[in-house]
């Protein structure tokens, strides 16, 4: 059995007194809830001081980027060792706005979950196409590459989670239709078993793109979606518990 997981990813969002209160929050209310994970990934800045304040509570600590070295002359980059001593446990690579404001490559993605996966740290790794490529009807193709880019020489591959984020969809209010998204779900099933000999029902796969409480039940009832990655409803407590509590009553 999947458990369904609800990361917020808060982006470059919150100083940390703001940080600290929203994840004090959280922690509040979703007390007692179990059933499924729950993570935070705040900005870099505000992991220690959020970390504190999660800790001991069901909301797990993560993160939205790391580099795949350990330490050395890289001004401005923050080491998956790093988070690993801070007690992080999951890491967002390859989002979309990384791979297009910071030029992220597929190799580079591949060395991040490499790494991420070497200190324990559970690699949440995103793909998904832009407009036009949907229109184009190349949304399979993108999400193919993007996935062999993802898993070429891993180890460990099925401790990978996916995070399927059409790009038109990220902050724009507009949302996959559920079962249009459960089909690119499949889609990343079926790939990852083929081409590289996965068991892909155990692994999780996130659906992320505008999700709010008035569409999280309709896409976290499909079959193959396993949680989300919220954006912007993750800064609001009562966004984020509503999504929380709506995928634990269907768990
Ligand atoms: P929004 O929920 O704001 O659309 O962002 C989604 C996202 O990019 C999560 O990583």
């Amino acid at each position: 059995m999947r458990r369904y997981l609800i990361a917020g990813n808060w982006k470059m969002n919150k100083t940390n007194n703001e940080a600290i209160d929203l994840a004090r929050r959280i922690v509040l209310n979703t007390k007692g809830i179990e059933k499924i994970d729950i993570v935070i990934c705040p900005p870099f800045t505000a992991l220690a001081p959020v970390y504190d304040a999660i800790k001991d509570s069901n909301v797990r600590p993560g993160a939205q980027n790391m580099y795949y070295e350990d330490e050395g002359a890289y001004t401005g980059e923050i080491s998956g060792k790093f988070l690993k001593a801070m007690g992080c446990e999951f890491v967002i690579i390859g989002h979309s706005e990384r791979r297009k404001y910071f030029s992220e490559s597929d190799t580079d993605v591949n060395k991040k979950i490499k790494k991420a996966l070497s200190f324990g740290i559970t690699p949440i790794v995103c793909v998904g196409e832009t407009l036009e490529e949907r229109e184009k009807g190349k949304t399979a193709d993108v999400v193919k590459k993007e996935i062999i880019g993802a898993l070429q020489e891993q180890t460990d591959k099925e401790k990978i989670i996916f995070a399927y984020e059409p790009i038109w969809a990220i902050g724009t209010g507009k949302t996959a239709q559920p079962e249009d998204a459960n089909k690119i779900h499949n889609l990343i099933r079926n790939i990852i078993k083929t081409d590289f000999g996965m068991d892909e029902t155990v692994v999780r796969v996130l659906y992320g793109g505008s999700v709010n409480p008035s569409n999280a039940e309709a896409l976290m009832s499909q079959p193959d979606i396993d949680g989300s990655l919220v954006g912007g409803a993750s800064l609001d407590v009562k966004s984020f518990v509503e999504i929380i509590t709506t995928s634990a009553n269907l768990a």
